[in-house]
């Protein structure tokens, strides 16, 4: 592995993303020893005037629960490690500043040799990203004769449409190479998103089935059992498509659909994805059902008339040999009656069915991405006892129970650590992300007009009718008299 010296720069240091995610993500991996305390050093970065401590003030609250007493040791050599630099996004006095700080950090640590790693994490709105990097490229650039790098890392919202994201990546496109950039969407850190890779490929059970010919639908659900509360103003500008589904859920689309890359390098990955991707062809209207929780407007910063979806259902179809035919239901809803997110493969009924009368439900494969994770495979067996009468049941791997004791990581510490080993395989591409607009950028653009409408739901609830009444026109089947009941443990 690369050593010498490493400088994290969080910029928005003070912000909601920083304090929630970064931060904490960069202390669990300080705590379990992948960030060297000889080599790194943590830079915070916003307008507001604050010395070292108020910074660590800020931030303490969310690094730990308090009581752990075993973390309070690592937890106070951590925060050691944090500077803070005031300024704004758009001076270079401000990032020279921070230049300073980093340079001056690295003499220290580079009294010898090694080389100069510099991070800069940007925690802040997209309207800043131009700004900041041209900042960051004229003052902050890595100067080491002996090697090292520079790399920026950014969050969505990645531009509003096809047309703002162009923009937005070409201006951070003529800074940095491609190389430098890590377009971070978190659902690629999460466990189970990152198994899909090896589950579909790396076993023989699912290569022959992995098609039209026996898969009649697949869903990648999220839903979350709260609503926008407190984030009321930024999600009305985007909604729940660009909130969740253009991202989060497409990400997971692809690594269902794809093709099996030549190889494991991060390029065939991508490549694999965009070609899927570029496969999908145009939604159409009648495959969208959107919904709005009723009580969303009253959010003193939502306007009375807002149309902005907080639920959606929409099909993808992918025009290619393995999926003609076969919808991909895509579902995200804000303020439902429960939270989770999982991909839901529903297999082709059995052909020529002697069990036709007493069957219950379809085959289904099922991924839990959270909570609980796990993977379960629906199927019918014989009721135990005398008689000769079938049930649903399930092949059960529960992550909780088969693998006690294993904490499974945070998708941004996965995430932050793969921007410092520089493996860009879960990061968005800039082509990527083009394609991801182009799908939805014409319907959000139609929806953005007040073309297609928000059907109101109650909060609580499974959300609008007609998204069910969707999914069973799309020909998914819903089993009746059968849960799934994570294992307790
Ligand atoms: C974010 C969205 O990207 O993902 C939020 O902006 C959403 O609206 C969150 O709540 C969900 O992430 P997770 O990891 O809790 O499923």
């Amino acid at each position: 592995p690369e050593t010498g010296c490493l400088s994290i720069a969080v910029l928005g240091a003070s912000g909601d993303l920083a304090k929630k995610k970064t931060f904490p993500a960069l202390f669990n991996l300080y705590r379990q020893g992948f960030l060297n305390p000889d080599e790194v050093h943590i830079f915070g970065y916003a307008r507001t005037k604050l010395s070292d401590e108020e910074l660590r003030d800020r931030i303490r609250g969310y690094l730990v629960d308090q009581k752990n007493v075993e973390q309070a040791e690592a937890l106070s050599k951590f925060l050691h490690l944090i500077k803070y630099v005031s300024g704004p996004y758009d001076s270079e006095e401000g990032f020279q500043r921070l230049d300073r700080a980093i340079s001056e950090h690295e003499i220290s640590k580079n009294s010898s040799e090694g080389s100069s790693r510099r991070l800069f994490y940007l925690a802040l709105p997209p309207s800043v990203y131009p700004s900041v990097c041209k900042m960051i490229k004229t003052c902050c650039m890595n100067k080491s004769d002996l090697g090292g790098w520079t790399r920026i890392v950014v969050e969505k919202p990645f531009g509003k449409d096809l047309e703002s994201a162009e923009q937005l990546s070409s201006q951070i496109g003529e800074l940095f190479d491609e190389s430098q950039i890590y377009r971070i969407d978190h659902y690629l850190g999460k466990e189970l998103v990152q198994n899909m890779l090896v589950l579909r490929f790396a076993n023989r059970f699912f290569l022959p089935l992995w098609n039209r010919d026996n898969i009649e639908n697949v869903q990648i659900v999220f839903r979350e059992d709260f609503g926008t509360e407190g984030r009321g103003g930024y999600f009305d500008e985007y909604g729940i498509i660009r909130d969740i589904i253009q991202n989060h859920l497409l990400q997971v689309l692809c690594l269902v659909a794809m093709e099996k890359p030549i190889s494991l390098k991060p390029e065939h990955i991508r490549d694999e994805k965009v070609k899927v991707l570029q496969s999908v062809v145009p939604i159409t209207d009648e495959e969208v059902v959107l919904g709005q929780y009723e009580g969303y407007r009253d959010d003193p910063t939502v306007p009375d008339n807002s149309n902005t979806p907080t639920f959606a259902t929409t099909i993808l179809r992918i025009h290619n040999e393995r999926w003609e035919g076969v919808p991909f239901i895509l579902k995200a809803g804000k303020a439902l009656n429960s939270r989770k997110a999982e991909i839901r493969i529903q297999f082709k009924d059995v052909p020529g069915d002697i069990f036709r009368c007493q069957k219950q439900g379809r085959n289904e494969f099922v991924i839990r991405l959270q909570p609980s994770e796990a993977m379960y495979m629906k199927l019918t067996v014989k009721q135990p006892g005398l008689e000769m009468q079938t049930v649903q049941s399930e092949l059960d791997l529960s992550y909780g129970q088969r693998y006690q004791g294993v904490s499974i990581p945070e998708a941004y510490e996965r995430l932050i650590l793969d921007t410092i080993k520089g493996d860009q395989q879960h990061f968005v591409r800039r082509d990527e992300l083009k394609v991801a607009w182009e799908i939805f950028t014409p319907l959000l653009h139609r929806i953005d007009k007040g073309e297609v409408k928000s059907i109101p739901y109650k909060p609580g609830s499974r959300g609008p009718k007609e998204a069910d009444q969707l999914l069973e026109k799309a020909g998914y089947l819903q089993t009746h008299g059968y849960i799934w009941i994570p294992p307790t443990l």
